[in-house]
């Protein structure tokens, strides 16, 4: 029996115990966290004069061994070490002797893994702002060129009003911006340390947990150790805030598709970044957007399923909660490289503002502006002047055109009331840049956008 806590048994774990309890060949990945945790748990205890400065320099030593040794893949994982905590304790005792027994000190696994699990999140939470800023960056390069470009801006998937391309980009831009924002505030909410907690009750041992939270870069020790050794809303907060990001990158991607689709050709995806079909030789498919979509799923389920394993669970720690680490590895896993993928479509595809433009031919984009025209210029109220519009609306129609094209003469037939200024109104690039008011489209209103996305980037 060589378990660490075998004291009160005598007969030893069964195999299949060991398989279903263990958590090593995924929490393994938390070694660094675990590491650096022991370091700063034993600096702190010597300083509290609890370990001695020779074991100090012993632990630390031999934890910088154990890490060289998974490092390099010479560690041995066993399963019936349990979890990588034990793990690397066990192999720290067998390198140094004595002094690795003392590490245990003033500290549980509960604790244990509670920070290191929690410093893995907020490590999490800046890698993915670091690559959300450069998702967001090459958008607004890609933007820069295309505050003039006109496409057609859509409601329930038909054609609305006239927009920029910039403008269209922008909107995802404000998206990300939030996302990037909800990283940083569960940073911030969650830097707190657990150490020194120990099981549930905090300790006898004169520790000073200010020491320890301060060495690993935490703001301060946590305010309840009852709390902090069962709390998971790190980790909720982390799969909540990749989920809405993924639901951002999905709109965009589920956008790439159909823009690249022969009906819309806004768009064309980068050899690089598509892929061929095994039958169809003329295929190139947008595997990737389409990937990027399906992922989301996949993180809505991770949350979804630590949600439930934390409703109703009693204070504090339970056995449950070791449920909480697979779902975000790779939650975590999958936002970061669909943020890389996602940024090298787009840098790559190759964007067709002659289709854009001729889509903006159909549909009567400006009909709005015959309407405000109507009301600015002819001080129609608005519902006749929306009724009147129908009218020319259904007559371009008749004559198989677009409203933009429409000729002074049957606008008149209309209504008398219409001057020869209206026609200006009708362009579909006026129409874009008449929608100057605040966050609206106009290249002016898109350019300040685009400054603003710039400036924040830059602070
Ligand atoms: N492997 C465990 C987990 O991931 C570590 C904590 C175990 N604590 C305990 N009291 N059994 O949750």
């Amino acid at each position: 029996m060589d378990k660490m806590w075998s004291g009160r048994f005598s007969a030893g774990a069964s195999t299949l115990l060991e398989e279903f309890n263990g958590s090593i060949m995924f929490d393994r990945e938390l070694y660094r966290e675990d590491i650096e945790g022991s370091i700063a748990h034993a600096t702190m205890l010597e300083k509290q004069g609890i370990l001695t400065s020779l074991e100090l320099a012993d632990i630390v030593k031999g934890l910088s061994q154990v890490k060289q040794e998974i490092e390099s893949n010479i560690f041995e994982w066993k399963i019936g070490d349990e979890d990588i905590h034990m793990a690397v304790e066990k192999r720290l005792t067998a390198i140094i002797g004595e002094a690795g027994k003392k590490l245990h000190t003033a500290r549980s696994r509960n604790d244990q893994v509670a920070v290191d699990f929690r410093r893995f999140v907020l490590r999490k939470n800046r890698e993915i702002i670091d690559a959300l800023k450069l998702l967001m960056s090459e958008i607004l390069n890609i933007a820069a060129n295309h505050t003039d470009t006109l496409m057609p801006g859509m409601t329930h998937l038909q054609h609305a009003q006239p927009i920029n391309f910039a403008f269209h980009l922008s909107a995802y831009l404000a998206m990300f911006k939030r996302d990037i924002e909800r990283f940083n505030s569960s940073y911030e909410r969650n830097n707190i340390s657990p150490l020194g907690c120990a099981a549930l009750a905090g300790t006898p041992h004169n520790i000073d947990r200010g020491v320890s939270a301060n060495l690993l870069g935490f703001e301060s020790a946590s305010i309840n150790c009852l709390d902090t050794v069962s709390d998971r809303d790190f980790a909720l907060e982390i799969l909540f805030n990749i989920s809405t990001m993924m639901m951002h990158i999905s709109r965009l991607s589920e956008e790439l598709v159909m823009w690249s689709s022969y009906e819309f050709r806004f768009i064309e995806l980068s050899d690089e970044y598509s892929t061929g079909s095994s039958i169809m030789p003329q295929k190139k498919n947008p595997d990737v957007p389409e990937l990027l979509r399906g992922k989301t799923g996949r993180v809505y389920g991770s949350l979804m399923g630590l949600l439930t394993v934390m409703k109703a669970l009693p204070l504090a720690y339970n056995k449950d909660t070791q449920e909480d680490k697979e779902g975000v590895f790779d939650a975590v896993k999958t936002a970061q490289i669909s943020l890389e993928i996602l940024k090298e479509a787009l840098k790559t595809m190759t964007i067709k503002p002659q289709n854009m433009l001729s889509a903006c031919k159909v549909g009567h984009l400006s009909a709005t502006d015959l309407a405000d025209y109507l009301v600015q210029k002819c001080s129609i109220p608005f519902r006749e002047a929306h009724f009147i519009t129908g009218k020319a609306v259904a007559k371009s129609e008749e004559l198989k055109i677009d409203l933009s094209d429409i000729e002074l003469k049957y606008l008149q037939e209309i209504d008398g009331r219409i001057g020869e200024d209206v026609i200006k109104y009708l362009s579909i690039k006026n129409s874009m840049n008449a929608r100057t008011s605040e966050g609206g489209t106009s290249t002016q209103r898109t350019l300040e956008q685009l400054k603003y996305f710039k400036n924040f980037l830059e602070q």
